[in-house]
């Protein structure tokens, strides 16, 4: 498959050459009491990452639908976009500098995996900063009382939906590459 078919924003999911351990622990025994602790752990922290955009979301619902103002809406949304953009820029930064190296020496037949896991952190990155800089005018725009801080909301909001396919995709995508890993090979426990 070509790299512009497994892009973060086309592809439905992992081509079945890059899944290297899936068939041998497939994602409906992920819950049983065996599984290691790390990618229990794993698992855990991308929960935390679905929850934390799908919060998003429900911040920005009442105030597209009318029924909370854009105070209400600036004192909670922008402390959980500052959160989801701190916390997910540091996941990533440790899973492509620490992490991915080592599952890259561990089995090299998921070297093409990793590739594509750390072009997918490339295209988050991105979309990161587009979430900094929209958060940041909703934020200028509500403390200057400036007539447009409707628009800046707006805008914010496109972007927390925009990105949420993205991340989703990522995070199942990376999950079927590195638990079974974590949990065949021992990656991770050293
Ligand atoms: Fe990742
Ligand atoms: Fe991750």
């Amino acid at each position: 498959m070509s790299d512009d078919a497994l892009h973060l924003s086309t592809r439905a999911g992992l081509p079945e050459d890059l899944r290297v351990g899936l068939s041998d622990f497939p994602r409906d025994r992920w819950a049983e009491p065996t599984v290691a602790e790390m990618a229990r752990f794993w698992l855990g922290v991308h929960e935390n990452f679905r929850r934390h955009h799908a919060h998003l979301g429900a911040l920005v619902a009442p105030w597209r639908e009318g029924r909370s103002d854009l105070r209400t809406l600036h004192g909670r949304l922008i402390p959980a976009v500052q959160q989801f953009l701190q916390h997910l820029d540091m996941h990533h930064r440790i899973e492509s500098s620490q992490y991915f190296p080592a599952f890259r020496d561990l089995d090299p037949r998921i070297a093409h995996g990793i590739d594509l896991l750390d072009r997918d952190h490339d295209v988050v990155h991105e979309r990161l900063e587009a979430l900094f800089a929209a958060a940041s005018a909703f934020h200028g725009a509500v403390q200057t009382n400036a007539p447009d801080a409707a628009d800046a909301a707006a805008r914010l909001s496109d972007v927390v939906d925009a990105m949420g396919p993205l991340v989703l995709r990522h995070l199942d995508d990376e999950e079927e590459i590195v638990i079974p890993l974590i949990q065949l090979r021992g990656a991770g426990l050293t």
